[in-house]
């Protein structure tokens, strides 16, 4: 059941608001023009004048707009989700647009303590622990998340799953959107840096995960004085299995690249369907040492005028793949750079130099790559490109890669302003690229098939927005796929620097949503939104009604890591605690306002496996559950089945206790667990 109030009412409230807004717009002339306080006309049913607190607030008729537009009045649910990667927190920030209200922090790379994400749940760690084992051997526990990608069908988003990527430590975790909960966390296998990930093909049958920074592949050794025999670049594709909801490993594999370091990656969609495209930085290969008295990276990264945009053929590569011509590393199929070379399924095109983002046009047929060195974007052409490909090219790198001719496969060339990122797009045939340098949205007019959609001259420049400030990632609504919406845009702003209160040196990212609903040169920033978490990176967003998250779990005793009832869900009626010699396996029930059972009778040194099925079908009726000294600490939600494993090394009382104010009684929601001393075993329970 949804609780969105009915559809009459915000018409109502809108058309309130927009006589309001009118009124004020006509009585506000100006900032600080609070000598008109109180000018307006009372409204009907208006309990303030709006006038004056707009005066009084220093509110201009834009901002009351602004207002208007972005404000949910309670109750009212939002038109759309943003899902926002978390940076450093290794988490998903959902978001509601146009309200730009936080929704969800979904618990990815890092324990999150309120979900019990990594708090005891299936082990110590649960779904935190697939991810591959820290130097150390414990489990990694931070994640530099990156580029949420939704699962798409037919290149548009379909609502089922999101996936994405830990720079940091290259894996990949998918996320089930009907309980948004991570069910899986891969780590590739041969290298330690990604970036170019994650990004989905039209139908989702493959996860791309593009590298960063070359190194040996396999997490081997070799000394920086063999880069460039050693040390190499790579893409993984990971299969997807949708009825699984998972990656399946035995069917996913990687290709050897050259040791540049790739960069962003996109999948082509409709007729570039099967095509994958990565950018690459640092052709040059080198190496740094800057105290050694070479070129710091940076420079040395940037000298020579032009990279390599990576073009993939992925049908061709899943052919090879399939075919078995791979090398094993680390158990893992790569296909080697020369049989890449060998079998037609690897070229690249010269691109400006130092660039960030490749952007596939929502038809397909443009690659959009914007040179953070260059004022350009530069649009290639993928009918040019197949053109080039089937006339051969003789020219190749220093690893015997083909290198079409760049004039051949260039559409155009549009001059945007200072350091362009990344590039969005929209339903009325214009382009959106974040610049960096300009602290701006770029939005310009497409050619081929977008012309017809706006009065602009293709290839054109538009209009600019100055947003605050530094620009990153932009993200229009649904505008990865092939029909995008046009009417929201959130722009990912890396510094906030004088827009929010003083929080200390470490400041909160800055979001700003515009509305590009109007053609032409009208793109107004509406909300700023502060985010008080790591750099963010890319948010992908989608159409509200798209998602078809459950209420409450299916069934009472439900599985979230199976998404199945689980054969051993306690049962009302059916609570026990069960010893098998040192091994206690207990069956508990949760209900508003009691556990059952209350005390729980155990010695020191059984290992205890305890189940908890939270019985209550209402929505929202979740309770939490903890035992002190464990560091454990559960979230059972409705329906839900939480098991837990921990091993009775410290004698004691021990109250545990219901976390979530449930119910006027939920203090009295908690029980004793009793751990009998060792010499006191004999005696029993
Ligand atoms: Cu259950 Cu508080």
């Amino acid at each position: 059941m949804k609780l969105s109030r009915p559809s009459k009412t915000p018409l109502v409230i809108i058309t309130v608001l927009l006589a309001l807004a009118l009124v004020a717009i006509v009585a506000v002339g100006c900032r600080n023009s609070a000598e008109q306080a109180g000018s307006g006309a009372e409204i009907a049913g208006a309990t303030e004048d709006i006038n004056a607190i707009a005066a009084a607030r220093g509110l201009t008729p834009n901002d009351i707009a602004a207002a208007v537009k972005t404000y949910m009045p309670s109750g009212m649910h939002d038109e759309y989700y943003q899902f926002a990667s978390g940076g450093q927190s290794g988490q998903v920030y959902v978001i509601g647009l146009p309200s730009m209200r936080i929704l969800k922090q979904i618990a990815v790379f890092t324990p999150e303590p309120w979900q019990g994400y990594g708090y005891g749940e299936k082990g110590t760690m649960g779904v935190l622990s697939q991810g591959g084992m820290a130097a150390d051997g414990g489990p990694l526990t931070w994640a530099d998340t990156h580029h949420p990608a939704l699962s798409e069908t037919g290149g548009d988003y379909d609502g089922q799953f999101l996936f994405i990527n830990d720079k940091a430590n290259a894996r990949v975790a998918v996320i089930d959107l009907r309980d948004f909960e991570t069910k899986q966390i891969v780590k590739n296998p041969i290298t330690l840096s990604d970036h170019g990930g994650t990004f989905v093909t039209p139908d989702t049958d493959w996860i791309v995960e593009g590298g960063q920074y070359a190194m040996p592949l396999g997490y081997a050794y070799s000394s920086i004085e063999n880069y460039e025999a050693d040390y190499r670049g790579m893409i993984t594709f990971w299969k997807f299995d949708r009825e699984k909801g998972r990656i399946d490993m035995a069917k996913s594999f990687a290709i050897e690249l050259p040791p540049y370091w790739q960069d962003l990656c996109d999948s082509g969609k409709l007729v570039s369907d099967g095509w994958v495209f990565c950018n690459s930085i640092n052709t040059e290969m080198a190496t740094g040492g800057v105290e050694e008295g070479n070129p710091p990276f940076e420079s040395g990264a940037s000298q020579k005028d032009m990279d390599y945009l990576h073009v993939f053929n992925v049908d061709k590569a899943v052919e090879v793949a399939a075919a078995g011509q791979t090398e094993m590393i680390n158990d893992f199929p790569v296909i080697p750079l020369e049989t890449a070379i060998s079998e037609g399924l690897l070229y690249f095109v010269p691109e400006p130099k130092s660039p960030h983002g490749v952007d596939v046009t929502p038809d397909g047929e443009f690659m959009i790559v914007a040179g953070k060195l260059d004022p350009h974007v530069t649009v290639f052409s993928f009918d040019k490109l197949q053109e080039a490909i089937a006339a051969g090219t003789s020219e190749t790198d220093a690893f015997g890669v083909p290198v079409l001719n760049f004039d051949a496969v260039m559409e155009t060339q549009v001059e945007l302003g200072l350091g362009p990122l990344h590039t969005q797009f929209d339903n009325k045939g214009y382009a959106y690229t974040s610049l960096f340098l300009d602290s701006a949205v770029a939005r310009w007019s497409l050619g081929g098939s977008f012309d017809e959609l706006n009065d602009d001259p293709p290839w054109t420049l538009v209009t600019k927005t100055p947003v605050q400030y530094n620009i990153g990632h932009l993200s229009t609504a649904e505008g990865d796929t092939v029909s995008p919406d046009g009417t929201w845009l959130v722009a990912m702003n890396k510094w906030a620097v004088d827009r929010f209160a003083p929080v200390g040196p470490l400041l909160p990212q800055n979001f700003q949503l515009l509305d590009i609903s109007q053609p032409g040169t009208t793109m107004p920033v509406l909300y700023d939104m502060a985010l008080p978490d790591g750099e963010p990176h890319y948010a992908q967003i989608i159409k509200a009604d798209k998602i078809k998250a459950w209420d409450v779990y299916p069934e009472v005793g439900w599985n979230p890591h199976t998404q199945s009832v689980d054969p051993n869900a306690p049962k009302q009626g059916e609570e026990k605690v069960v010893r098998d010699g040192n091994n206690v396996e207990v069956f508990m029930t949760a209900i508003r306002s009691h556990f059952t059972p209350e005390h729980v009778k155990i010695q020191k040194g059984d290992h205890v496996v305890w189940h908890i099925t939270n019985v209550e079908r209402a929505l929202d009726a979740t309770h939490g559950f903890t035992i002190p000294a464990y560091n454990i600490h559960v979230s059972i939600e409705p329906g839900e089945t939480a098991t837990f494993e921990f091993d009775a090394t410290q004698d004691g009382v021990f109250s545990y206790y219901c976390t979530e104010f449930c119910s006027a009684l939920h203090l009295e929601m908690m029980g004793y667990l009793m751990i009998e001393p060792s010499d006191q075993a004999s005696t029993g329970n």
